[in-house]
């Protein structure tokens, strides 16, 4: 007896086969990373090949290229000359980032979207994500820095803001000092599931924001956790959030799913750096086809759930001519 029900029937043209594809993936999915510097010129990442260390001048040349290719949607990271132990440049309207949101909004205005990562390691000379006292970050007396962060990312024009450092309550701290202040309509992406990551690698090396000393375990997620990711997303949801976000992407797609079925907010996921760097250097070596396994893993967290992507491939969109 043959098989009846054959599912290679419907596989067999190329155009029924696209037809009835499930999931897409497009450039207006993707929100690219940039590091601005204080530094004069570019400076390359070795560790991510394609991506540098840019200053205003040249941010504001790449960012146009990069438009015209179709990327629309930006994250910034801040790469300041000056560190100190409270991180107190932080939220000067003249520090680096505060500087690159003004530039590209006065440059760039509706045409662009532009997101500010929260957080405070690249600032800090320890590199922890916030106030240091006996190795232990203190919550509290992040969130009052990071109200005021907000406030300046706010005052230079940002459309969004996305706080990064596994505080508790970072949420709703964020929402009443912007809502108190007239920023109510600035959207919240919150890093809702945040692992302890080794995959975070080669963006520590681009933002030299690596903690000098112990870990970040102790604020942020245990790979081994499952339910306490839907507990986090819980209290971001009650906290106001306005998109859900997990990082790292590729090992956490059960994440990304479990919360996929239980929410109905928007949900986004960090495509880390270390993903991207192992797919480059593989490719370098000739051992893989860098674009076709790049579309694939993208396409996974798409199947997986997410809505939105932060990639570093962004960029390579555009060299590939993917412009949709
Ligand atoms: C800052 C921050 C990190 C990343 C984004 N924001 C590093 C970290 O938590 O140590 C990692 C992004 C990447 O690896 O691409 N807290």
């Amino acid at each position: 007896m043959f098989p009846q029900v054959r599912l290679r029937r419907l596989r067999e043209n190329h155009i029924l086969r696209e037809s009835i594809t499930e999931n897409k993936l497009s450039i207006n999915d993707l929100i690219l990373p940039l590091f601005i510097h204080e530094e004069k010129g570019t400076h390359e990442i070795l560790s991510m090949p394609s991506h540098y260390r840019l200053d205003i001048e040249t941010m504001l040349k790449d960012v146009e290229k990069l438009i015209k290719g179709g990327v629309k949607k930006f994250i910034l990271f801040g790469i300041p000359k000056e560190k100190d132990a409270l991180a107190s440049g932080a939220s000067a309207i003249d520090g680096i980032v505060q500087q690159a949101i003004i530039a590209l909004k006065k440059n760039f205005g509706n045409n662009i979207y532009v997101l500010a990562d929260l957080c405070f390691c690249e600032y800090t000379s320890h590199g922890h994500c916030g106030v240091l006292e006996n190795s232990v970050v203190l919550n509290d007396e992040t969130l009052n820095m990071s109200q005021k962060l907000a406030l300046s990312y706010a005052d230079a024009g940002v459309d969004m803001i996305a706080p990064s450092g596994m505080m508790d309550g970072i949420v709703s701290s964020l929402r009443s000092a912007l809502d108190v202040n007239n920023y109510s309509s600035i959207p919240i992406m919150g890093y809702s599931a945040k692992y302890s990551s080794a995959f975070y690698g080669p963006f520590r090396d681009a933002a030299g924001s690596a903690p000098e000393s112990g870990n970040r375990k102790g604020y942020q997620m245990n790979p081994a956790n499952r339910l306490e990711a839907m507990r986090e997303v819980d209290l971001d949801v009650a906290e106001g959030v306005d998109i859900l976000m997990v990082k790292p992407a590729l090992s956490y797609l059960d994440i990304i799913r479990d919360i996929k079925n239980k929410y109905d907010l928007p949900l986004a996921c960090y495509n880390v750096s270390g993903e991207y760097s192992i797919i480059k250097a593989a490719a370098q070596k000739g051992w893989i086809d860098e674009q076709a396994v790049a579309l694939e893993s993208l396409l996974s967290m798409k199947r997986a759930g997410a809505d939105l992507i932060l990639s570093y491939w962004a960029r390579d969109f555009v060299s590939w001519g993917i412009t949709e």
